[in-house]
Formats: structure tokens, sequence, C-alpha cells
């Protein structure tokens, strides 16, 4: 009798427990290498919300800032290995995965301003860009912002001579490379978690980046010197493993498409302030000096790095490189 009962409940547990196991959800780990407290951190945080709101739990979104799971170039490889699902790398990162068309981005004063952005990120030029990615087994779901790129070094950085014979940090993008070239600087490619400490120990001298990222690495403490130029951009492509995203249930990769969407719209109406803030920060703080540049000195720099657009010309491509002039400039060149 009792081995009976023993049975039946055995048999009850195991009816409860299947459904329950069939439930699991589905999890989304998403790796990023920058802190929680930045646009591309918040932006993630919103979706992982949204998520697992529209899809009632049955989707789980771990996310893993600060490249607590992987650096840069490691991350993509695990992307498109399955270890995890989902990232938001720079633009300037696609190059050592055979994409380098997202370099335009890195092409110094391409970018008037975040309203130029937005006409090719929400238009056909952005649409055809992500689609490139569908080769390299993921699919770009949205462009996330971060900002506007600034100098910082121990040697104040005013003149386009001073750049010269300084060692700087840079992304794994060939423009950026020419960039610091035109300047005759010496660029050197390095993961972002490794910034921080390169600058404090002299590895390399200066580098360029958004004041968020500035100030929640806090570079701004190992460097003297901070140059508002504007001069570049950094912003994100959030990207999916294809085979895993492929796979999802229809409507459950409707709800992620609308949570992807809000996180996107989210972010973006909030980048330039969370940068505006950091800078305040670093301001505050009093470590670092900031440099505004005169609009003479504006000028020279601009003139100094204008030949990067012949010198990448070739790999970036030349049409692409003028149609996305043509978008943000409204002009033909
Ligand atoms: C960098 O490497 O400097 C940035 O791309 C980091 C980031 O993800 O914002």
């Amino acid at each position: 009798m009792r081995l009976f009962m023993l049975a039946a409940l055995t048999a009850a547990v195991a009816v409860v427990a299947a459904p329950a196991a069939a439930q699991q959800p589905i999890v989304i780990k998403f790796s990023h290498v920058v802190a929680a407290n930045t646009p591309k951190g918040l932006a993630a945080e919103k979706f992982k919300d949204l998520a697992e709101k529209y899809t009632e739990g049955k989707v789980k979104v771990e996310v893993y800032p600060n490249s607590q799971l992987y650096k840069d170039k490691e991350e993509l490889e695990a992307l498109q290995l399955g270890a995890v699902q989902m990232l938001a790398p720079s633009n300037s990162k696609f190059g050592p995965i055979g994409v380098k068309e997202f370099e335009v981005f890195d092409l110094p004063y391409i970018l008037p301003d975040l309203k130029a952005l937005r006409k090719v990120t929400n238009g056909p030029l952005g649409a055809r860009l992500l689609k490139l990615l569908d080769a390299k087994g993921m699919t770009g779901l949205a462009y996330w912002d971060n900002g506007f790129k600034q100098m910082s070094a121990n040697k104040k950085l005013v003149a386009p001579e001073d750049y010269k014979g300084l060692k700087f940090r840079i992304q794994s993008s060939k423009v950026l490379d020419a960039q610091f070239r035109a300047l005759g600087a010496i660029p050197q490619v390095m993961a972002f978690s490794e910034v921080y400490q390169a600058l404090q120990t002299g590895v390399v001298d200066g580098q360029e980046n958004t004041p968020s990222n500035i100030y929640t690495q806090k570079m701004h403490e190992v460097q003297k010197y901070i140059t508002l130029t504007n001069h570049g951009y950094i912003g994100y492509v959030v990207v999916v493993n294809k085979k895993f995203w492929d796979g999802l249930p229809p409507d459950i990769r409707a709800q992620l498409d609308k949570a992807m969407k809000e996180a996107t719209e989210f972010g973006n109406s909030q980048s330039a302030m969370e940068n505006d803030d950091a800078l305040e920060e670093i301001r505050k703080s009093g470590k670092a000096e900031l440099i505004k540049l005169t609009p003479e000195q504006d000028a020279a720099m601009r003139k100094a790095i204008e030949p990067v657009y012949k010198d990448v010309a070739s790999r970036v491509g030349k049409p692409l490189i003028d149609e996305f002039l043509k978008e943000t400039r409204g002009a033909t060149n």
C-alpha cells in the first residue's frame, strides 16, 4: 500500500514537473563591454525589461556588462558560435569579421548631428547595411546611439601637430587607423576593457571616446586633457545570432521586435543627455582639463583629417561614402 502511494506520488510529481520543464524560459544572453550606466547599458536593461514583460516571462534576458563575459573581438566570435545570443558592438568593430562597410560611420566629421545620423539609420541605407550581417550568421535588429567622440591625452591637443608621434588606442577600424595616421600619430588597436590600464601605465598616450565611456571607465582620472573635438561618432548595431532568431516561435519574435523598437526609441532619446551629464561630471571632478577649440583650430583639424576620405575609399567603398554623404549633407558629392 505504502509502495503504491509512493508510486502514485512520484507519478503526480512527474505530471506537475513536466509542464514546468516545458516552460523553461528562452534565455537571451546579452553581452557588452561598457558600464551599465551608459547609453548602451541602459538601453540593454530597457530591452530586458520590455522583452520579459511582452513575452510574459517566456524569454529571460541576461545582460552581462563591462566585458564580464567577453572582450570586443571575442564577443563577436561568441555570438557567431551561439555562446551568447545578443550583442551591440560599435560600428567600428565589424571590420575584423569581414563587414568593413560599417566603418563608414567612423569617417571623421561625417555626421554633423544626430538628425543626419537618423536619416541613414532609419532609411534604406541603414537597412541595406544591416542586411550585410546575414552572411555572417547574425541578424541586425537596430541602431543604438552612444554619441560624439572627444580626444584625450596627457598633452594639450589643440593643433594637428600636437598629435605627432603620440600613441593612440583605437577600436578595430581601418578608418580610425587612417585618421590617426593622417595626424602623424601612431594608432594601436586595443580592447575597450584594456584602455584604462594602458593609459595609466603609458602603453598609449591617448584615446578617443564619448564622454559617457570616458567617465564610466575613469579615463579622465588618468588623462590630463580632454579636447572637445566632436570629430567622430560611436554608435552600435544590435545583433542577434541568426539561427537562434530564425528558430524562435513567430509570436515571441514579434514581441521581441516590439521590445527592441521601444528600447531603441528610449535609448536614442536619452543618449545625448547621458553624454552631457557625463561631461558635466568630468568637469566637476576637476581631474582632466576640458579644452574647447576655437573655430580656427577646429577648421585646422578638419583640414588635416580630410585625406582620410581618399585613403579609405577603396576599402569602405567610394559609392557608399558618397551615398552616406548625400544622405547626411543633403548634397550630391
Ligand atoms: C570602444 O571600444 O571604445 C567603444 O566601442 C566601446 C563601446 O562599446 O562603446
